[in-house]
């Protein structure tokens, strides 16, 4: 499938979508600075836009004149200023439901390491502390008995709740509004679900809205028992006020993928007691991840066959050609 300009492809990112792309479609293998060096004639080529987590800024959406989309990897799209693309008539798409399963699994491996101390026990022999020192410290956190709170109790969300059912734990969430399919009680207010919770697993987007919502008041709120897990986008926790509740005992541990500056991880987080940190991995295997490759791909072949993406964004998807 030809697209009728070319396809711009973010020059990091996941190479095999990239390899595949420039196999499909005829692409330009560019980060946004480059672009924005380019002459007019060079932009005004451009149709497509194959992001792989590259920023999509507005300056960028409007040097690009005849731009009508961008395929956006993954399904967070803070990077994609999607509200711009809108006003121009840009279509934005983005990799939804492929990745649930993975991320779901992942966030029930990070919860589990953070309550059980699990990399910390195999430090422990690894180091042949099990022979000097004698068996590893009995955890004082355990999920037995926890209460657990989803913010943004979306896709991923319900698949993390949908796994934890399995685990005999009480669940709640908060969300914007109610859904209608589930029973787990819900919390009008990310405060109220904090007060009924010990737990708190974020899968929330990294929106305006949602930026550091997770602030010292709601950490508070979870008691000293408490748990953060982070799975969702790191700008909506507010990471200093996090190192600081860790510290300071006001919560107990905390298992983080995600980073408001990544891949920068705070000294203050990297030095607090009681975190599992890791690099961004929840939805990192090869599979998955070829899973959203080919679905920013499919996107752009739908469009550019003149049919509408299969996941739009919601900001864009009542854009008609
Ligand atoms: C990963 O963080 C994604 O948004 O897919």
């Amino acid at each position: 499938m030809a697209s009728r300009g070319k396809v711009l492809v973010s020059r990091r990112g996941h190479s095999w979508t990239r390899e595949r792309l420039t196999e499909r479609f005829d692409c330009v293998i560019a980060e946004p600075d480059d672009v924005l060096a380019m002459d007019e004639d060079a932009r005004a080529a451009i149709t497509g836009f194959a992001t792989l987590m590259s920023p999509v800024t507005p300056a960028l959406i409007d040097a690009l004149p005849n731009l009508e989309i961008i395929a956006s990897f993954g399904v967070g799209y803070d990077h994609v200023d999607a509200a711009h693309a809108a006003e121009r008539g840009v279509m934005v798409a983005h990799t939804p439901d492929v990745l649930d399963d993975e991320v779901a699994d992942t966030a029930i491996g990070l919860l589990l390491n953070t309550l059980r101390e699990l990399p910390r026990a195999e430090a422990w022999l690894r180091a042949g502390k099990w022979q000097s020192d004698g068996a590893y410290r009995l955890t004082p956190l355990t999920l037995r008995g926890r209460t657990v709170g989803i913010f943004g109790l979306g896709r991923i969300g319900l698949a993390i709740a949908r796994r934890l059912e399995g685990f005999g734990v009480a669940i709640h969430y908060h969300n914007r509004s109610q859904r209608a399919d589930v029973a787990y009680p819900y919390h009008a207010t990310l405060a109220d679900l904090a007060e009924a919770c010990d737990t708190l697993v974020s899968v929330a987007p990294g929106t305006a809205e949602t930026r550091h919502a997770i602030d010292a008041a709601i950490l508070e709120k979870l008691g000293t028992d408490g748990v953060l897990i982070n799975v969702g986008r790191g700008s909506v926790v507010d990471e200093t006020a996090l190192a600081g509740a860790l510290t300071a005992g006001a919560i107990a541990a905390a298992g983080l993928d995600v980073f408001e500056d990544e891949p920068n991880v705070p000294q203050a987080l990297l030095g607090a007691p009681n975190t599992c940190l890791l690099p961004h991995v929840a939805s990192a295997s090869v599979a998955t991840r070829q899973a959203m490759g080919q679905l920013v791909i499919d996107n752009l072949a739908a469009w550019f066959a003149g049919d509408a993406p299969l996941t739009p964004v919601p900001e864009t998807a009542g854009l008609t050609r």
